[in-house]
């Protein structure tokens, strides 16, 4: 049975898009059932729904330090299609280990670095700075450690000379476009062993 895959997003939505395109083909395991912004002026919303996806806003702000109520009105959104899947692309906001324990299993994530170097945030810059060869970006199932989980796929990106975070940032998410769409294709058949995708 065709997987029901949400889509969660903080910004532009180009991984969301992706995925969405792959998620297209007819022999696709999965389909995107909702897209879900936690910032209401999110450019990956009006993406998606050009893609014909519902979406939904849920705003973190109003509910400040509070974690656990942000989350409930994220899963109440959710509730509603059903998800099988959960896929974070590009959705900033921390989750607590009893909201990524509802969704055991079933939750991915795309980071934008070779995990588990660099975690958290400015991947590309500490990856420069440490004068690394390789940067690359991690789809992996999210647990309670933040960027931290099984690893599903990997690619790596030479990192040039001449490179700057920005630089390295457009390569490596031309790299997550087809990363994340493959990934999600073994995922949703049960395939969960690592891609390592050239
Ligand atoms: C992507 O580069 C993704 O890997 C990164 O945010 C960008 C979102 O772009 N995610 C993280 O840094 C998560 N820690 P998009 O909105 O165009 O998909």
């Amino acid at each position: 049975m065709t997987k029901r895959v949400a889509i969660l997003i903080s910004g532009g939505g180009s991984n969301m898009v992706a995925l969405a395109r792959d998620m297209a083909a007819p022999d696709h395991p999965a389909a995107p059932c909702i897209v879900v912004s936690n910032v209401p002026s999110a450019g990956g919303l009006a993406r998606a729904e050009a893609l014909g996806i519902p979406t939904a806003v849920v705003d973190h702000r109003p509910h400040g330090q509070d974690r656990a109520s942000f989350e409930a009105k994220l899963a109440d959104a959710m509730a509603p299609y059903d998800p099988d899947l959960i896929c974070l692309a590009g959705f900033m906001r921390i989750l607590t280990p009893d909201f990524v324990e509802l969704f055991e299993g079933k939750m991915l994530n795309i980071h934008p670095s070779l995990l588990p170097k660099y975690k958290g945030l400015n991947t590309h810059a500490r990856a420069i700075e440490a004068g690394d060869t390789f940067g690359g970006v991690t789809v992996h199932g999210v647990t309670a450690a933040l960027d931290d989980g099984p690893i599903y796929g990997q690619a790596r990106v030479p990192i040039l000379p001449d490179d700057t975070p920005d630089t390295l940032a457009d390569q490596v998410l031309a790299v997550e476009h087809r990363l994340y769409p493959a990934v999600l294709r073994r995922v949703a058949s049960g395939v969960t062993a690592p891609l390592h995708l050239e």
